[in-house]
């Protein structure tokens, strides 16, 4: 199962981050403006980039679930905690965006972030997932 959290986190990241970067030299090397739109991947969509759209998942993970999810408030699962993880990791992150987003028992929609989008809320339950693949 961490293998394949682990695995699982290097493919998005490798989607995520890598796309940009090259992205970003294509620019430079070409000279063109920082808005014309150069070669995608396939399935790129400005939405699914990380950095300019919205926020972190850090940051919204901060703002909006650490008053929970670090301190263990009204059960809810630790972050790093893989004990309180087990059962619920393996729901994947498509099902577990969509219990943060839509509210789950004690957990509130969107946590305490409100004007959270739902990929800002896919990418605070991915900073959770990744927790419980660093730390042993
Ligand atoms: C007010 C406290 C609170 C806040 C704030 C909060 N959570 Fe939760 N969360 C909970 C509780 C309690 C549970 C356990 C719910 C249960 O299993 O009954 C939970 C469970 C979850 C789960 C597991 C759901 C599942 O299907 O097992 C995810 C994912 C989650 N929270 C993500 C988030 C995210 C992302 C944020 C911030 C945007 C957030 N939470 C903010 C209390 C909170």
């Amino acid at each position: 199962m961490k293998r394949f959290l682990l695995i699982a986190s290097l493919i998005f990241t490798s989607f995520v981050i890598i796309p940009d970067s090259y992205e970003d030299e294509v620019r430079k090397r070409l000279g063109l403006l920082k808005d014309v739109p150069v070669v995608s991947m396939p399935g790129m969509t400005a939405a699914e980039s990380d950095g300019p759209v919205g926020r972190s998942g850090e940051a919204v993970y901060n703002q909006g679930c650490a008053a929970c999810h670090t301190a263990g408030l009204a059960g809810a699962p630790m972050l790093a905690n893989l004990d309180q993880w087990e059962g619920r990791s393996s729901k994947g992150l498509e099902m577990l965006t969509a219990n943060a987003y839509n509210g789950y028992n004690a957990m509130p929609a969107k946590g305490m972030c409100i004007d959270c989008s739902e990929l800002e809320i896919e990418r605070s339950v991915q900073y959770m997932l990744d927790s419980l693949t660093v730390v042993e």
